[in-house]
């Protein structure tokens, strides 16, 4: 990226913040940026600043300035930039011209900044009159060493409103009633034509629906939930078709022939499974993806008659590779029988043990037709598991759909869908998914 705006003072602040993101750091729980992120997308429209981002982009489009490159590499904002906003207080001016934005965004910045009144003009000069400038902060939240200035909402909101802007402070609930309090706190850009006169629009009402929040934090997530399961609903749909792409057929094929042999030399029933992929990735897989599955290996047998220099043999023989390779499940007899025993003897674990079976992706015919067998075996002895089962699935579901280390999964599934179909990638099938049975389930889920 080119770096045209690198301070020629530098900030000494820069190699730790560099530090912090070069390790990927998040300063918040996915749930929580999640939260702030739908607090933002009520409130933002037009062209928006995010001031001090990281490697975190709180409201999609917006242009992004931090002092980090290690972060700025990392954020998924079109537009970027590094900028030192200390430089500020050393004359620097930020890069745009007076009046460019329609709102700006500090997430967990401003007890950072060590010249934040100059940070201030700054803002107000690169945003347009009226416009708001949001202030969001975990309360008494920061890095202890770095912290220069307020790092509670309240006593930010004090100082802003002693330099005489209008303020607003609203909430943002979380899921968890334990995780730290929320808050942000909108200043308005003045907007008098002949005098300075600074004011928040929409005020009384927001104010007043800010307290119902605070009465009742059910109010904003319960319409987050719905939002977030709108999202989630929308990305599987653009998944229902999946084209079976030659090369993962002729996967699952050397997956059966190694499978076929380790059976036939040991003497043993090998399970092969994955479990925290949905099944469109296996669909999909291409030639030059990830080679490695994360593969789990149930291997019923009298004894355990393979060790790992001879799995590690089938597996380069077939030209297999897998990530995880579970030590042996030794046991007498069949995993079945081994399973249904554990169940007369009523153990809760051991049926979330099955179900976590039943739910993963089978990589072989033997693994598919025990999952069928146990199925109904076990749904005969209690009707509960195939709702466990379900949940299973729809968990792998869910870890696909949510928005971790900001992105999705199943975003790079609707990317690579796109992918095949337009670069006409060799297919051996399509495979029609109906999500729609999983969805009530996966609506538990979402938090
Ligand atoms: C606690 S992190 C918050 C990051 C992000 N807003 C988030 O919500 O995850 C503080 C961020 O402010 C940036 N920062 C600190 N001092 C800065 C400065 N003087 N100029 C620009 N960015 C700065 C850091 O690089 C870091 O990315």
């Amino acid at each position: 990226m080119p770096n045209p705006y690198r301070p020629a003072t530098r900030n000494p602040q820069e190699q730790f913040w560099d530090a912090h993101g070069s390790l990927k750091t998040r300063y918040f729980d996915d749930d929580v940026k999640q939260k702030i992120k739908f607090f933002l997308s009520s409130k933002l429209k037009g062209r928006n600043i995010e001031l001090g981002g990281g490697w975190y982009l709180s409201h999609p489009g917006s242009l992004v300035v931090d002092l980090s490159m290690a972060c700025l590499v990392r954020n998924p904002a079109l537009e970027k930039m590094q900028f030192d906003l200390d430089s500020l207080g050393r004359g620097a001016k930020l890069p745009f011209k007076d009046a460019s934005f329609d709102s700006a965004v500090m997430v967990s910045v401003w007890q950072y900044l060590q010249h934040p009144d100059h940070a201030i003009c700054e803002i107000e000069r690169i945003l347009k009159p009226g416009a708001e400038l949001y202030l969001v902060h975990g309360q008494g939240a920061g890095i202890d060493r770095y912290i220069v200035n307020h790092t509670l909402t309240e006593e930010m909101e004090h100082h802003f409103r002693s330099l005489g802007y209008d303020t607003l402070v609203e909430n943002i609930p979380m899921s968890n009633p334990d995780t730290r309090i929320y808050r942000s706190l909108c200043v308005a850009m003045p907007s008098g034509k002949r005098a300075w006169r600074s004011m928040i629009k929409d005020k009384e009402s927001r104010e007043e629906r800010n307290k119902m929040i605070l009465r009742d934090p059910s109010i904003f997530l319960e319409s987050y939930l719905s939002h977030e399961f709108n999202e989630v609903k929308s990305r599987l749909e653009k998944l229902a078709e999946v084209p079976v792409t030659a090369y993962s057929a002729g996967y699952m094929d050397r997956v059966q022939r190694f499978s076929d042999e380790i059976h036939k030399e040991t003497g043993g029933v090998p399970y092969l499974f994955t479990e925290y992929r949905p099944e469109e990735e296996l669909s999909m897989m291409l030639v030059d993806g990830e080679r490695a599955v994360d593969a789990t290996l149930y291997l019923s047998g009298p004894t355990c008659p393979i060790n790992g220099d001879t799995l590690e043999r089938a597996m380069s023989k077939h030209g297999l590779q897998f990530n995880v390779v579970s030590r042996y499940f030794e046991h007498e007899g069949n995993l079945r029988r081994e399973l249904l025993k554990d169940r007369v003897v009523r153990s809760k674990d051991s049926m979330v043990r099955y179900a976590y079976f039943c739910s993963a992706a089978a990589l072989n015919t033997y693994t598919r037709e025990e999952q069928e067998r146990l199925m109904s075996q076990v749904w005969l002895m209690d009707e509960d598991f195939g709702s466990m089962v379900l949940d299973q699935k729809a968990l792998v579901y869910r870890l696909a759909t949510s928005e971790t280390a900001q992105e999705r999964k199943i975003d790079r599934l609707i990317a690579l869908k796109e992918r095949i179909l337009s670069e006409k990638i060799p297919l051996a099938g399509h495979r029609r998914f109906d999500h729609s049975k999983m969805m009530p389930v996966l609506r538990k889920f979402i938090r």
